[in-house]
């Protein structure tokens, strides 16, 4: 089991009464949460509770109506502009945090078109500004890590999908993140294709990235998690490490909601 993050550890993300709407319908209701570096804080809740908005908000994929998001002490600058909408006031400081922030998605996103090595190269050599030869062998390193240098050069059609999704777990390691989002990373695996991801990701943790994770895998959470955010109705319902949230949380809700996975 993951050690609990000292308290003195300097802080990588830092969010604060985070609000989004579409239309209507409020999805966030001000979200707060503080990752020190090597936190893991798995986000659960049911379908439509707004986990992936707060993780698309937090890397401005969506923009937030109101809230603050720090990354490692900088804190991203919003505006209103002429029609009254909240939006960043830099384009240049979203491209920078956004290098810091490494995205993985339940779909994967690679480039089908690209092998996987030329994959996880990209951003490195685009906006990093790598050389070829450094971003290679780095990737290399890192698609041994995850467990898939035998299929560097393939294309992402030809692995499978815990394959792909070790693949753009190498890719976004690539770019040094402060801090990994990662949106459902195993939901659209089959089943037996779950165990090498969630490997992975554990052993991320176990080396002291910080992670925000967005899961319906129980057992993982539990178990690797520094702190379990429960959202609810995009609300903050239940939050604290996982022997808490999971043996004696305070709200009923999080009640009903955990036993579903007994
Ligand atoms: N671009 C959008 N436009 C309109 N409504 C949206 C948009 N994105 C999300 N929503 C709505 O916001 C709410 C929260 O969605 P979100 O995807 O954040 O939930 P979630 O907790 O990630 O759910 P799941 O467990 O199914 O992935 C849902 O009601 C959804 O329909
Ligand atoms: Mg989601």
């Amino acid at each position: 089991m993951k050690q609990d993050t000292p308290a003195n550890q300097p802080t990588a993300l830092k969010v604060e009464d985070l609000r989004k709407r579409f239309g209507n319908l409020e999805v966030l209701k001000g979200v707060s949460l503080t990752a020190r570096q090597g936190d893991v804080i798995s986000l659960i809740g049911s379908s439509g509770s707004g986990k992936s908005t707060l993780l698309r908000c937090i890397n401005l994929l969506e923009i937030p109506n109101a809230g603050r998001v720090w990354l490692n002490d900088e804190l991203i600058e919003m505006t209103v502009n002429r029609k009254g909408e909240t939006v960043p006031k830099s384009g240049r400081q979203v491209d920078r945090i956004r290098t810091k922030l490494g995205m993985v998605f339940q779909q994967f996103n690679l480039w089908t078109h690209m092998t996987i090595i030329e994959n996880v190269i990209e951003a490195p050599v685009h906006v990093l500004g790598k050389s070829r030869k450094t971003a290679k062998e780095q990737a290399l390193g890192l698609l041994e890590k995850v467990g898939i240098a035998d299929k560097a050069k393939s294309y992402p059609a030809h692995l499978s999908g815990g394959q792909q999704q070790r693949a753009a777990i190498a890719r976004a390691l690539a770019m040094e993140p402060a801090v990994m989002l990662l949106d459902e990373p195993t939901s659209a695996l089959d089943p037996e294709l779950v165990g090498d991801v969630l490997e992975v990701i554990r052993q991320l943790a176990e080396e002291g990235r910080t992670m925000l994770i967005a899961t319906h895998e129980m057992d993982f959470c539990r178990d690797v998690s520094t702190q379990v955010i429960f959202l609810e109705e995009g609300r903050v319902e239940e939050q604290g490490p996982p022997d808490k949230v999971f043996n004696a949380p305070d709200s009923i809700r999080c009640r009903q909601f955990l036993s579903r996975f007994l």
